[in-house]
């Protein structure tokens, strides 16, 4: 096994955590952003009514909260945050490991939306466990500017969307963000994977089958192919009751192009 295929016992299970690998040396200036994501075995990461996640077990939960304790920063799409309504906090004793290692007590909690029509209700505002901070565009309305700005910092562009490089690029220089986990949802996991900012993937495999074309996979609902295809290594796996845990790390390629000068999906 390499040293990327190491484990390491945090809070009573195994849990890969980011190590010394060739990928980190070929990124600059940007965090090591890993993904978490529980998907049946058909595929499906929700249902068609885009409801919380609900089919995996306690394990899972804690596999969850144990990636996002060692990360710096939580990152959600906007979709997510609304419909699972979460607080992006980690559990106390993670807290403490945390604090052990030299981290603050939680990591800070980053949210994307292009649109910014975030309600300043939802229960991630109530708790100040850790910074807010808010990558959007102007077009956010500016009573959402006024109301957030009292529990959040806002990265506002003129652009219509946000540019994820220059977000992880923030993150990494001006809130010194090493490590970045990825919660979804889908579509922002997408916009991420077709630039090349997925480092690794950790994946639960449910033991259910919900069929649906209207069910997002893990690279959302789009009819389209990825722009190239994405190779992976997988580093761990190993199984807890009916669920699959794996463990891919992303293989950053250079673009091929074809002879239309489209990057290619082989
Ligand atoms: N199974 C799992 O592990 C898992 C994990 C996460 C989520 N989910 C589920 O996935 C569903 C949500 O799916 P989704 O794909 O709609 O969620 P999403 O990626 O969380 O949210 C999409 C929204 O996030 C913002 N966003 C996404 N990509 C962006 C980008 N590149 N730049 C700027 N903003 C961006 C946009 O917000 P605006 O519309 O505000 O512009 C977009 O409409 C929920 O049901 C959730 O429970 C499942």
């Amino acid at each position: 096994m390499s040293s990327a295929n190491r484990s390491n016992n945090v809070g009573g299970a195994l849990v890969s955590r980011p190590s010394p690998h060739n990928d980190r040396s070929q990124i600059r200036n940007r965090p090591f952003v890993i993904a978490t994501f529980a998907m049946t075995a058909d595929g499906k990461v929700t249902t068609k009514n885009f409801g919380p996640v609900d089919f995996t077990s306690r394990e899972d939960k804690l596999h969850l909260f144990r990636q996002r304790a060692v990360a710096d920063a939580v990152l959600l799409g906007h979709t997510s945050l609304e419909r699972d309504n979460v607080r992006l906090g980690v559990p106390a004793e993670l807290q403490e490991l945390r604090i052990k290692r030299g981290q603050s007590r939680s990591p800070i909690r980053v949210i994307v939306s292009n649109k910014g029509r975030i309600d300043d209700r939802l229960k991630i505002f109530q708790f100040g466990i850790s910074p807010i901070i808010i990558f959007s565009t102007k077009r956010m309305p500016p009573k959402n500017q006024e109301a957030l700005r009292k529990t959040a910092t806002l990265h506002l562009t003129n652009t219509t969307e946000v540019d994820l490089a220059a977000m992880l690029k923030t993150l990494r220089n001006q809130y010194n963000v090493r490590t970045v986990a990825c919660e979804g949802g889908p579509t922002l996991f997408r916009s991420l994977l077709e630039q090349g900012f997925i480092d690794q993937l950790n994946l639960t495999i449910a033991p259910y089958m919900f069929g649906g074309g209207k069910a997002p996979t893990l690279t959302g609902l789009s009819k389209e192919f990825l722009p190239a295809s994405v190779h992976c290594w997988l580093v761990e796996m190993h199984t807890v009751g009916n669920e699959c845990f794996l463990t891919y790390r992303i293989k950053h390629q250079r673009r091929r192009r074809s002879s239309t000068g489209s990057p290619r999906n082989d």
